[in-house]
């Protein structure tokens, strides 16, 4: 379906060709003066030098010709050449309606079927969430839902950092804690126990000390990076170990991850890639991509036109070890290969901007991936405290995610018992994980992912302003109108859209127009942002509209019934933007 000003601007343009001038004149915009009308177009004033004609005359020619305009209510000629546009509200209704009619909301689909990867999450396996893993997951989900909605086909993946030093530390810890276990003993031939010699309580809290422990005690971390390198190299036991460490870690990952509505289809890691590094490697060399320098593998990847400094992508280091890059690179390849992918999607903290710069020209030059397809880094900010200073936790540490989310919740339970006295605790504590999603996800999402933001738990968690509770509220009270019409009798499947009666009405309607122009640019930016942002525009005008507007009171039916069809197509629209976003409303709250 067309965008509306795409719309528009096609009567425009018949207008300007009727009177003779070349059609790109009429280009419609939105006005800048909503004062005097909602749309204007300046094609007259472009045209006056090239038809040596003032440029009033002109404009007065064109809106000669939009006299009979289906269109437009009103179209004026200001001097010194420009249309002031009013929409007609019969073609306002019509275009609503095949809104509403068509799949999507008349979301253009692509004419061919697309394939692209989003690799988000990203979390490390026995490393507790911190908050940037959070972004990461919000970020990430809601581009792979507007993307699917955009009508490709997606596949998430989380790409788990579960490979590392960090793998060696905690089978250092546990072999310290527990030597007994059959994992160290290179003799042993037998069977491995079924059962996690380890809780997922223990495993968070084995991490920290044997990281700790590393750093004081230089032998503690030569034997963590034997070990490192003894999994790395298919030791039986220690590849037991580290199944049982990935299975615990990732039931655990699982549960939270399912809490926070955020789905992979892929649970794939670094370790999944290992198998291909000695063939890649290999490639490198033999094409002549890779040499070494100062001991390490790398390839060169600056280019002429760099204006800062590029360093080369190290795929070996020089004990022969591989990196975050070469199992990166490898990942790629693997993608390709299987998926065959035309576009890869990276939420990662911008910090990682060089990194990822240097693995995608890498994986170019290299010919891992071909040109055709698509190689996007989404780089996010830091999320501050409140006093617009990096997040610390009193003893200085980063915030655990569960605190973050636990914070919002108490705080979103205390506000809705403070004004629902009537509520049910339980039920309250339902909707206080609901609110508090939003308002946290909403939090995030509304900022352009680049930019830091700070986290700040009572503006979040606030029912007025720009925030998920708002939203939510909207939603919610859309919900109880409708509620009380089918109580009332009326059936919602037969209400209709009508023409608007009053402005408010009609700039409520026209908020709703612009979802498929802003569904477009949310995703070919890679943007929820504008997807809040649209949202809480269109939440404004509903509830200005709800003020000025008697609805369930209204005696004429005819007009009743166009009312509700609007809240209905409002509340549709609302909550597939949430979707979008990653979070859900309430049936009340
Ligand atoms: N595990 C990494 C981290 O915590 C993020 C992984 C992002 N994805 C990727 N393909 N490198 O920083």
């Amino acid at each position: 379906m067309k965008k509306i000003l795409e719309a528009i601007s096609e009567e425009m343009k018949k207008a300007f060709a009727g009177a003779g001038y070349e059609e790109e004149l009429g280009k419609v915009t939105l006005s800048n003066r909503p004062d005097l009308c909602e749309y204007q177009c300046n094609g007259a004033m472009a045209g006056a030098k090239k038809y040596h004609k003032a440029p009033i005359m002109i404009a007065n020619e064109v809106a000669e010709q939009l006299k009979e305009s289906k269109v437009f209510s009103r179209v004026e000629a200001v001097a010194p050449g420009f249309l002031n546009l009013k929409l007609s509200d019969d073609f306002l209704c019509g275009y609503l309606k095949e809104m509403e009619a068509g799949e999507k909301f008349g979301m253009e689909m692509p004419a061919e079927e697309k394939t692209i990867i989003v690799d988000y999450g990203g979390p490390n396996v026995a490393k507790p969430l911190h908050v940037g893993h959070l972004r990461s997951a919000v970020i990430g989900e809601s581009v792979k839902r507007i993307a699917r909605f955009a009508g490709y086909k997606v596949i998430g993946d989380i790409h788990l950092g579960d490979w590392g030093l960090q793998m060696g530390l905690i089978i250092t810890e546990l072999q310290e804690r527990k030597p007994e276990l059959p994992y160290f003993d290179e003799s042993y031939t037998g069977d491995y126990p079924q059962e996690a010699p380890f809780t997922i309580a223990e495993l968070e809290e084995i991490y920290p000390t044997a990281s700790g422990k590393s750093k004081e005690d230089p032998s503690y971390k030569e034997k963590a990076m034997e070990n490192t390198f003894k999994l790395q190299n298919g030791v039986r036991g220690h590849r037991a170990l580290w199944d049982h460490i990935i299975r615990v870690s990732v039931a655990d990952m699982k549960k939270n991850y399912e809490k926070l509505n955020v789905e992979f289809d892929l649970w794939n890691g670094e370790s999944t890639v290992q198998y291909l590094l000695p063939e890649m490697v290999e490639a490198m060399k033999k094409g002549g991509y890779a040499y070494e320098s100062d001991g390490a593998l790398v390839v060169d990847v600056k280019e002429e036109t760099d204006s800062k400094e590029i360093p080369p992508c190290i795929i070996l280091k020089s004990d022969g070890a591989a990196l975050y890059s070469t199992t990166d690179l490898a990942t790629i390849s693997e993608r390709v290969t299987k998926y065959d992918p035309d576009i890869m999607i990276y939420i990662t903290d911008k910090r990682q901007s060089m990194h990822f710069e240097q693995v995608f020209r890498c994986a170019r030059k290299t010919k891992l991936v071909g040109e055709d397809v698509k190689l996007i880094h989404i780089g996010f900010g830091t999320v501050n405290g409140k006093d617009g200073k990096p997040f610390k936790t009193r003893d200085g540490g980063v915030p655990r995610l569960e605190k973050l989310i636990s914070d919002i919740d108490e705080e979103m339970l205390r506000k809705i018992m403070e004004s629902r006295h009537d509520m049910p605790e339980e039920e309250a504590k339902e909707i206080a994980d609901i609110v508090g999603l939003a308002a946290i996800k909403y939090g995030d999402l509304s900022n352009q992912a680049a930019k830091d933001y700070s986290f700040d738990v009572d503006r979040f968690t606030s029912f007025e302003g720009d925030t998920g509770p708002y939203i939510l509220y909207t939603i919610v009270r859309i919900k109880s109108i409708l509620a009380k019409y089918q109580e009332q009798g009326g059936s919602l499947d037969k209400v209709q859209l009508a023409p608007a009666i009053s402005p408010d009405e009609k700039a409520l309607m026209m908020e709703i127009a612009k979802f498929n122009t802003m569904m477009e640019a949310a995703f070919t930016e890679c943007a929820p942002h504008k997807v809040c942002a649209y949202i809480y525009d269109l939440a404004n005008a509903f509830n200005r509209f709800y003020h000025e507007t008697r609805i369930i009171a209204e005696e004429d039916e005819t007009k009743k019934a166009g009312l509700i069809a609007l809240l209905v197509l409002t509340k549709d629209v609302l909550e597939t933007c949430i979707d979008l976003l990653g979070f859900s409303a309430p049936d009340r709250m």
